[in-house]
């Protein structure tokens, strides 16, 4: 087999074998095939498009790149979650407790901040103490013991999708809707829970920014998850404002933990509900999801929920002595407001600039040495369609470094869009779908 004639097929719009999809993405990840032949078939894969089974050949040579979770010591189902990424997305934090609370194993990979979303790994490390890094039988003995854990990854699981992924970000090749499919189900069917719950941003701060585009991509992981014998759900989320109010490491912990209390709601809430009740329901700890959906707020209404978050705070080493002075948890020295200019509701909410001005007050890194100011963040006092008048608070920045708020604010200068009248306000979640179709939720 040899790679030009691989390539060219793909150039010419033909569909691939396994063996050639094989070929490829184990010789790039062996370095025989080098940069510049990848980047071409990754380019014709990208225009031409993969079907179907090209994309699940696609996904399974990935996953056999590397090594894979083996998580049949756990008793019990496991499952998992996973987001395609938003601003003030916290729902890891906030939804496993409440899951592990209703009797679901929780074993959960998660990572870094990646671009202007935040990561569930440098929000737990804002905590005191927190160790994120456990061996897999660490990890293992953590679901069996408590039903919860959420760590960064240690064994070498899909090396060829982080070799293509990395080469797809300096080629233009990241926004086809199969190899992002396929990128994100290889690692999660890597990661060994038989039951997957996916959380699919769409509108301006999601990697989706059109509403089909992220159906298609949702249909596309389902699909392959379920030909892999998983059983995947997909909700469609909205991303066009923050989903919770907080922006930044300690303060995320916070809300997630208001939350968990019972002292917040909001759209943070509603998404966290979903994807446990979910979590809860495919695992076999409800009859029907409206069960689990009682379950799951009653987990919060019976403290069960915030105590499995202190207990596996407690077991990975943090201290919780935080949660009893939540507000000097993520005081800083410094804060800054910014203003409405002109009275209105909020008609538009530019959502990655939003992230892009936490990281530039301190809270996200933008080399991959930079450390990070745990307390550094952006409260969003006003959400899409809420009506103002000059003068009110839209967003209240927060850092430890005053210096850092000129470019803050320069970032955030005509980020909120205040308009006459009021807006029809975008659907919160818009559609789930698994292996018998898709429905409105
Ligand atoms: N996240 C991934 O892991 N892979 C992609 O291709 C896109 C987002
Ligand atoms: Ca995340």
């Amino acid at each position: 087999m040899h790679i030009i004639d691989i390539i060219e097929k793909k150039r010419d719009g033909k569909e691939l074998t396994q063996e050639e999809i094989d070929f490829f993405v184990k010789g790039f990840t062996e370095e025989s095939i080098p940069d510049y032949q990848a980047s071409a078939l990754l380019m014709a894969m990208y225009i031409k498009g993969l079907s179907k089974d090209e994309t699940a050949n696609l996904t399974i040579s990935m996953l056999n790149s590397g090594e894979k979770m083996d998580l049949s010591g756990i008793k019990g189902v496991v499952a998992d979650k996973h987001s395609t990424g938003g601003v003030a997305d916290t729902t890891t934090l906030v939804a496993a407790p409440i899951a592990a609370a209703c009797g679901v194993r929780v074993a959960k990979l998660s990572g870094r901040a990646l671009g202007h979303t935040g990561g569930t790994l440098d929000k737990l490390e804002a905590i005191p103490n927190f160790n994120v890094n456990l061996s897999l039988d660490e990890f293992k003995k953590q679901v069996n013991d408590i039903g919860l854990a959420i760590a960064g990854q240690t064994l070498k699981l899909c090396p060829a999708d982080k070799k293509i992924y990395a080469l797809r970000d300096v080629t233009a090749t990241v926004s086809n809707v199969s190899l992002i499919a396929s990128s994100i189900m290889s690692k999660k069917i890597a990661s060994g829970a038989p039951a997957i719950v996916l959380d699919v941003k769409t509108g301006n701060g999601a990697f989706m920014k059109k509403y089909e585009d992220s159906l298609a991509l949702a249909l596309e992981m389902v699909d392959i998850g379920t030909k892999a014998g998983r059983n995947v759900t997909a909700f469609i989320t909205d991303m066009n404002q923050p989903l919770g109010r907080a922006v930044g490491n300690a303060f995320e912990v916070k809300e997630a933990i208001d939350i968990l209390e019972g002292r917040e709601k909001g759209d943070l809430f509603e998404v966290s509900i979903a994807l446990a009740s979910q979590m809860i329901f495919l695992t076999g700890n409800a009859k029907n999801y409206s069960e689990a959906v009682l379950k799951a707020k009653k987990s919060i209404g019976d403290k069960s929920a915030i105590n499995k978050l202190k207990q596996m705070i407690s077991y990975q080493g943090g201290d919780t002595s935080f949660i009893e002075d939540l507000n000097s948890f993520v005081e800083t020295k410094f804060a800054r407001d910014i203003i409405a200019k002109r009275d209105g509701y909020i008609g538009f909410i530019d959502v990655p600039k939003i992230g892009q001005a936490s990281i530039s007050l301190g809270s996200g890194r933008r080399k991959l040495n930079d450390s990070i100011d745990y307390k550094a963040g952006i409260y969003i006092e006003k959400r899409l369609n809420d009506k103002v008048f000059k003068g009110d608070v839209l967003m209240r920045l927060y850092s430890n470094n005053e210096a850092k708020f000129d470019e803050a604010c320069f970032i955030l200068k005509d980020t909120v869009n205040i308009q006459d009248g009021p807006i029809k306000k975008p659907k919160l979640i818009y559609k789930v779908i698994d292996k018998n179709g898709q429905r409105d939720f």
